[in-house]
């Protein structure tokens, strides 16, 4: 593994980068915010990201970065466990999104590894943006022959609810949008949204709808349909039910004109498909705008708002309980 200076955050605190690689596959991760900063497959770099750390403190749609303690938005910015209401800080309107203004996303987290895997380790104090208990959590990036692993666990010391997730956005092309990749997505259900991007509880069929990705079909074919769930969103930022159990593949993004495909796999039962819409076109890294839908993320997770959803599959640890879950992305030509 190789430590490199990034940067420095206006507290004075430094900031580091480190890189791993096996010749296909190369990793930069940063200990702000467990950032992929980059991800090359035979070259391409294949995620948006900056080339400083300003410009990833103005935190402009979260990008590579790990989220928790909870991704995405829990609704009222509250939830009640063991016969208990937990208040947390409000980001997103009247909800919490993605762990609140302090998320994992913004911290700085210890970093260890080894030729060919990163490990970060953060340990969240009790009631930290309102979650109950101390919660150890660990990500552990690792190289496999043709992608990247990333392993979750964490611990607490209370019951507490946890949903950790990666915010990368993929780019398999770069210099446009992801409208002309292809995707598929192994899922019947997905879960409309209210007008503030919550779930509303429905599992719909995706069957006969534009969420339908069970046979791949471009982003971009159905991403400005008349579809009152697209218009809510400004495209596609919605989560999938995820058809099987265990760790399976789930998804393929592909794009002809790279020549690559990537695979997802997850044990996790959700996934989150956003198509960065609300990206805004500022420069990136290595002179390349960062455009609307210039990515698109697969954050894999339990469903968003679970917590007050007990139809939804839990999100609940147990105090000495262990999470653990683990998603890979698999990259091949073709
Ligand atoms: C996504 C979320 C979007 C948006 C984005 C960050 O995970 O689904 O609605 O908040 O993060 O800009």
């Amino acid at each position: 593994m190789l430590k490199s200076y990034f940067g420095r955050l206006p507290n004075g605190k430094e900031i580091y980068s480190y890189a791993v690689s096996n010749g296909a596959i190369s990793l930069t991760v940063l200990d702000y915010g467990g950032i992929i900063q980059s991800l090359k497959y035979c070259g391409n770099d294949v995620v948006l990201g900056y080339n400083t750390i300003g410009e990833y403190l103005d935190n402009d749609g979260y990008l590579g970065a790990i989220v928790g303690r909870y991704a995405n938005r829990i609704s009222g910015g509250s939830f009640r466990l063991n016969k208990k209401t937990y208040r947390l800080f409000k980001n997103d309107g009247g909800n919490t999104l993605h762990g609140g203004a302090g998320g994992f996303s913004g911290v700085v987290w210890d970093v260890t590894g080894d030729d060919a895997s990163i490990t970060l380790k953060y340990l969240s104090p009790d009631r930290e943006e309102g979650f109950p208990g101390n919660l150890l959590t660990g990500v552990k990036y690792y190289l496999t022959e043709n992608g990247v692993g990333i392993e979750y666990t964490a611990l607490c010391d209370k019951d507490t609810v946890v949903n950790l997730t990666n915010h990368s956005y993929f780019n398999l092309i770069g210099g446009e949008t992801i409208e002309n990749h292809f995707l598929l997505i192994d899922a019947d259900y997905f879960t409309p949204v209210n007008s503030a991007l919550v779930p509303t509880g429905e599992l719909r069929p995706v069957s006969g709808t534009v969420f339908d990705f069970r046979c791949a079909k471009s982003i971009g074919r159905d991403i400005e349909e008349n579809d009152p769930q697209l218009k809510i969103a400004g495209g596609y930022d919605h989560n999938f039910v995820l058809r099987k159990d265990g760790f399976r593949k789930v998804a393929e993004l592909s794009s002809a004109k790279a020549g690559i495909e990537m695979d997802v796999y997850t044990d996790r039962p959700g996934m989150q498909l956003y198509t960065g819409n609300f990206l805004t076109g500022r420069m990136g890294k290595n002179g390349k705008k960062i455009m609307k839908r210039g990515g698109v993320c697969f954050e894999t997770q339990s469903y968003p708002d679970s917590v007050n959803h007990p139809e939804f599959p839990s999100t609940e640890l147990k105090a000495g309980e262990m999470y653990h879950t683990v998603t890979e992305y698999r990259f091949h030509k073709y």
